[in-house]
């Protein structure tokens, strides 16, 4: 059974632990998780992430991707911060993904906990298909983003995370057992920000997501509290069937 219950996730992109902690507290009625990742990390370490995961429970954004050795020792050392959900990049390979996979089953195991989730990151939200030109991958995001999610779910990760234009024909791919998480989300008439790819909160989770996340609409928000319970309300108000 999934530690998350509510299919909105705020990502949490702020430098201040106590900022993220009392916005954490705010909008816990509305949100599933809270998403903490590099500009999180990097500035409070383990102990913000400890501060915030006593308020709501946390998915782990930091996209993990070196050689599976490495990626394995990371795992095992963010599992006792109990996350709900962590991120690899799936660039990273079959075999990093599998040591990731492993690691978080042997260090949940040793403090009896349940796992986080492992969820690969397939194409970031922000590029084009101009900018994977550019990287030298000659594919439309939704192709590159299969592939990516097939090797993801053969190496025994939980699920993905895609853009909301590529949920629907992943779900159709990967089957209804296999966690589909959606950045690039945008409430309608607001500002894409960086993101190329966006879909609204409906949208996203008409086209099969699990989850969405949703940042700086939020977090940048006059009234963060008031625009998270908005979008909760959206989605509790027609629920997919
Ligand atoms: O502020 P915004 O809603 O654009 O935030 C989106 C969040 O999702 C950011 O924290 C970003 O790092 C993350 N993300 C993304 N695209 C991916 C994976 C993660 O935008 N493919």
């Amino acid at each position: 059974m999934s530690q998350v219950a509510l299919p909105l996730i705020c990502a949490l992109d702020l430098t201040d632990s106590d900022h993220a902690v009392t916005l954490a507290n705010q909008l816990s009625g509305s949100v599933g998780a809270v998403k903490l990742g590099h500009e999180f990390f990097t500035n409070n370490g383990p102990d913000g992430v400890r501060a915030v995961a006593a308020v709501v429970p946390i998915f782990l954004d930091l996209k993990f991707h070196d050689i599976p050795n490495t990626v394995a020792a990371a795992v095992r050392a963010v599992v006792p911060l109990r996350p709900v959900m962590l991120t690899v990049h799936a660039c990273g390979g079959l075999k990093m993904m599998q040591a990731a996979c492993a690691a978080a089953d042997q260090a949940a195991s040793a403090l009896d906990i349940q796992p986080p989730l492992i969820l690969a990151v397939t194409v970031l939200t922000s590029l084009s298909v101009a900018d994977l030109g550019r990287l030298g991958i000659g594919k439309e995001p939704i192709d590159w983003a299969v592939g990516l999610a097939d090797v993801a779910r053969q190496a025994g990760c939980d699920g993905v995370v895609c853009s909301p234009h590529e949920v629907a024909r992943l779900r159709q791919v990967c089957g209804d057992d296999f966690t589909l998480v959606t950045p690039g989300i945008r409430p309608v008439g607001g500002d894409d920000d960086d993101q190329k790819r966006t879909a609204t909160p409906r949208q996203a989770i008409s086209a099969g997501a699990d989850y969405i996340v949703v940042g700086r609409p939020i977090t940048q928000a006059a009234d963060p509290v008031a625009v998270a319970a908005g979008i909760a309300a959206e989605l509790s108000a027609h629920p997919v069937l």
